[in-house]
């Protein structure tokens, strides 16, 4: 009996390099203006053909407490893309759940991702179908199908190359909290809402890490504040990496909790996050950005 096939895939981490929050449409979702771009960590995805059910199996660090049902965002992609598509085929996906859940990058959205790129390649599958199902399925699924740097404009539909990435390290470190994405906007409209302020203008590519730091100084994510009001330990997560050594930046990521560090190289990133191991037990990775790891 010949193996079946199992395609495997990695949902990379998305991190908002800066957030700005610039309206509200009137169904309530806020309009942004973000730089997201992509870390080398990641949740790992496979799928293996199965006779007609799409099931799920979930392992992992972070598996504990996650629904492997139908509301799950990778089994509803699945179902979007069998019903889109015509099929009928099944599927057993499994799901490695390697990054924490509601953290501010990307997480189910990336998961959802990863599940219509494997897919369409098990079911054959036409990919240009993927961007039409990604946005029914969240606001960050759509950047989380191309996985590259990508400034995101509307709820996050609307898509624009970003600049290429120099060399350079990363820093991720969560105080293990989840925090609500609508508890922090609800928060930011409390507090004042969108502001209005100039868009910025971002390089074609910037030459190294402290070139994008500086003008990443500019710029801002707006759901910090809020997010910090709500969960003060963000504050001490964002000054226990700004203090680590060749630190060029810290931020939170998305709604949060998660926060990041940019540093000159991989190696200064790898190398901060087993400092910061030693004082925290905290969820802490260091390393490359996911498209200079290839
Ligand atoms: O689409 P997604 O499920 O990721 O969004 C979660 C929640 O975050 C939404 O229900 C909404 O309250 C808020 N949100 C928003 N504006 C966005 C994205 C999300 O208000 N652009």
């Amino acid at each position: 009996m010949t193996k079946p096939l199992t395609l495997h895939d990695t949902a990379h981490a998305k991190i908002n390099l800066f957030l700005h929050v610039t309206g509200r449409r009137p169904d309530g979702y806020h309009l942004l203006d973000s730089l997201a771009v992509f870390a080398g960590a990641g949740d790992r995805i496979s799928a293996e053909k199965h006779d007609s059910e799409c099931l799920l199996s979930i392992t992992g660090p972070f598996s504990v407490g996650l629904s492997a049902s139908d509301d799950n965002l990778v089994l509803k992609a699945a179902h979007a893309l069998r019903q889109k598509a015509g099929i009928t085929q099944g599927v057993h996906l499994t799901l490695e759940k390697n990054l924490p859940v509601a953290s501010g990058i990307g997480g189910g959205s990336a998961d959802a991702a990863s599940a219509l790129r494997l897919l369409s390649t098990l079911w054959e599958v036409d990919p240009a179908l993927l961007p039409n199902i990604a946005p029914t399925l969240g606001a960050d699924v759509p950047v989380c199908l191309g996985q590259t740097p990508t400034r995101m404009l509307g709820i996050g539909e609307i898509l624009e190359a970003g600049p290429t990435l120099p060399e350079g390290g990363i820093l991720l470190a969560n105080p293990g909290i989840g925090v609500s994405t609508p508890d922090i906007f609800r928060r930011f409209s409390q507090t004042g809402g969108p502001q209005p302020r100039t868009a910025p203008i971002l390089p074609m590519h910037w030459e190294n890490m402290q070139h994008l730091a500086s003008t990443l100084t500019d710029t801002t994510n707006d759901l910090q504040p809020p997010a910090v009001s709500l969960a003060p330990i963000i504050n001490e997560t964002l000054a226990a990496i700004a203090t680590l050594p060749n630190c060029l930046l810290s931020r939170m990521s998305g709604s949060g909790a998660t926060c990041f560090g940019l540093f000159p190289t991989a190696e200064n990133a790898h190398a901060a996050a087993q400092i910061l191991r030693e004082h925290h037990n905290w969820w802490i990775w260091g390393g490359a950005f996911a498209s200079t790891e290839k």
